[in-house]
């Protein structure tokens, strides 16, 4: 197939743009690079430098290619400021994403695969989390990505779209090319790393005193090559599944804590960790049900290990000491 990736510059979207690639895919990739890397993107594929929700480019885009499917990652990805300044939430995940549903109807491009979020279920009511529970989102994050999950749906009925939405939940590790180079890093794995790298004097704990085994926040890590593989398995499934939603997660969960041992472990090198007030808007457990996903998609996390999966960032950590040097 030839795909379009937007956001292929970026943490996921680079490996899954790999991943394609070694398949046998041909790819594009449309990346405005405000938080991708340009040296991420392998030199077989294009790169097309643009906003994701300029009709023009994309039109453009679609006249010169020949779409077969659309791997859509492109997003503003950070809850905290989601909270704080949602209209670029808004604009980035939701509006932004009509005009590719837009272009894709208008170029008769049928098949979707969207990457949504856990944060689209808010707080937990029940743990592990299946794909049926309430969507209650508490940030704007979650909220734009949950209205385009909606938008999807309505396009489906409407015009036909065959789409799969994944619901990942913590996202970590690396391949041998491609790894985590935020530029505004909010997440544990990598933030503890830096720590490890004595980039960075310590990692906070956001809360102690959760009903949880040793009193931090507990969460789902899994490994970016499995996820990308997810990927390839929804666009070989997407004209016979025409619209379905799953949950990306192991079905295991590791506390903060556990994983600021595991980097100590895995590294050789102590952590400093500092314990403080919890944040607003943490819930205490976020575990995903993998079931559904396993068995329609027949998917399973090959990298399921949380120190294997911290082992592979330390290494590209290790060999990328500047990230990807832009
Ligand atoms: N990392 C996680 O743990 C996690 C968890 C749940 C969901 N997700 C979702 O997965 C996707 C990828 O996340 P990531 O961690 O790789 O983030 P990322 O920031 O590394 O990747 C997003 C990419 O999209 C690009 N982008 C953003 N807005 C754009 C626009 N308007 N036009 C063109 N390009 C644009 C950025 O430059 C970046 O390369 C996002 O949709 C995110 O919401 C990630």
């Amino acid at each position: 197939m030839t795909l379009l990736v937007t956001g292929g510059a970026g943490y996921i979207g680079s490996v899954v743009v790999e991943r394609a690639l070694a398949r046998g895919h041909r790819v594009v990739v449309l990346d405005n690079l405000q938080e991708g890397h340009a040296a991420a993107v392998p030199p077989e594929c294009r790169l097309v430098r643009a906003d994701y929700g300029d009709r023009a480019t994309l039109a453009r885009i679609f006249t010169e290619v020949a779409v077969d499917a659309v791997v859509h990652l492109a997003a503003e990805t950070t809850v905290a400021t989601s909270v704080s300044d949602p209209a670029i939430y808004f604009h980035n995940n939701t509006v932004n994403g009509l005009a590719l549903l837009d272009t894709m109807r208008q170029f008769g491009v049928q098949r979707l695969v969207f990457s949504s979020t856990a944060a689209t279920y808010g707080e937990p009511l029940t743990s592990p989390i299946s794909e049926e529970h309430p969507q209650q989102p508490i940030n704007a994050y979650g909220e734009s990505k949950l209205m385009f999950e909606r938008c999807i749906r309505w396009y489906h009925r409407a015009y036909g779209l065959r789409a799969a939405s994944f619901r990942y939940f913590n996202a970590a590790g690396a391949t041998e090319r491609c790894g985590e180079a935020h530029r505004h890093e909010s997440h544990l794995i990598p933030l503890v790393l830096d720590v490890a790298a004595g980039d960075r004097a310590s990692v906070d704990i956001f809360g102690s005193d959760y009903p949880t085994r040793d009193g931090t926040c507990v969460r789902d890590y899994v490994h970016v090559a499995d996820i990308a593989e997810a990927h390839l398995l929804a666009l070989e499934a997407v004209d016979r599944l025409e619209l379905d939603w799953f949950n990306i997660g192991t079905g295991t969960g590791h506390t903060v804590a556990e994983v600021v041992a595991a980097v100590e472990r895995v590294t050789g090198r102590p952590v400093r960790a500092v314990r403080r007030e919890r944040r607003p808007g943490d819930p205490a457990t976020l575990v995903a049900s993998a079931e559904r996903i396993r068995r329609v998609l027949g998917w399973a996390p090959r990298h399921p290990d949380l120190e294997e999966i911290i082992a592979t960032a330390w290494r590209w950590r290790q060999r990328h000491p500047g990230g990807y040097g832009d």
